[in-house]
């Protein structure tokens, strides 16, 4: 019946959709995570000191890259976490409890990697004694003093934190694919810019 379709749009329900902010903050985290992730894994496990001037100059040119980069996400994810604190997401799909704390459990883990990692690369390199940049724009204060001998377990538990938000952020991005093409219903494109 054609006035069926003239009302149509008036009684389906509103397609769940996230804050403009929260789009902001979870692309523009997602962006720089994945870039910081590269250049430090670059940095880290590509290049050695030692074996020219060239390669450390180059190590040490990249380290510095990273740095300050990915220190930008210690700024975000405070933000982020107060921003949270008082907006709730829309509500999820229609799915079972036990999926939901599942989610519920698999975004925890993702903030508390996303704090313990820039948390450990900052220690870390206060560590050593060294300069924390931010943006290349200025520099941040040392956390914990120098302290060489504790480096080596801050790199393994910094290694070890990059490597498992990966793999989370990996997993995240696989469920997000699975709602859209199996489940067919709105949990990706709520993340999304929207179509007007
Ligand atoms: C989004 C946040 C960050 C991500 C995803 C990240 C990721 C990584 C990865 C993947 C590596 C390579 C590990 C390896 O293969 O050995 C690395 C190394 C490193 N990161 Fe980060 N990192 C982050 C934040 C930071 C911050 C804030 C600092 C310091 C202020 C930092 C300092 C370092 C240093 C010094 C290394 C080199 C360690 C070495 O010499 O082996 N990272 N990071």
């Amino acid at each position: 019946m054609a006035s069926t379709t003239h009302t149509d749009h008036l009684t389906r329900p509103e397609a769940r959709n996230f804050s403009s902010t929260a789009k902001v903050l979870h692309w523009l985290m997602a962006v720089i995570i994945l870039v910081a992730w590269v250049v430090g894994y670059y940095s880290g496990s590509m290049l050695h000191y030692g074996v020219s001037d060239g390669e450390t100059a180059q190590k040490i040119w990249a380290i510095n890259l990273h740095k300050s980069i990915a220190t930008t996400t210690l700024f975000l994810i405070v933000g982020r976490i107060i921003w949270r604190a008082y907006h709730r997401p829309p509500e999820a799909a229609d799915t079972p409890a036990i999926m939901k704390t599942a989610t519920h459990i698999g975004h925890s883990i993702l903030y508390a990697l996303m704090v313990a990692v820039p948390l450990s690369g900052w220690w870390n390199s206060s560590s050593g004694g060294h300069d924390i940049p931010v943006a290349g724009l200025f520099t941040i204060p040392q956390l914990g003093g120098k302290n060489p001998e504790l480096t080596p377990y801050l790199v393994t538990a910094h290694w070890f934190f990059a490597w498992a938000l990966l793999i989370v952020v990996a997993g995240h991005a696989a469920f997000a694919v699975k709602h859209h093409l199996i489940d067919k219903d709105d949990t990706m494109t709520s993340m999304l810019p929207k179509k007007h």
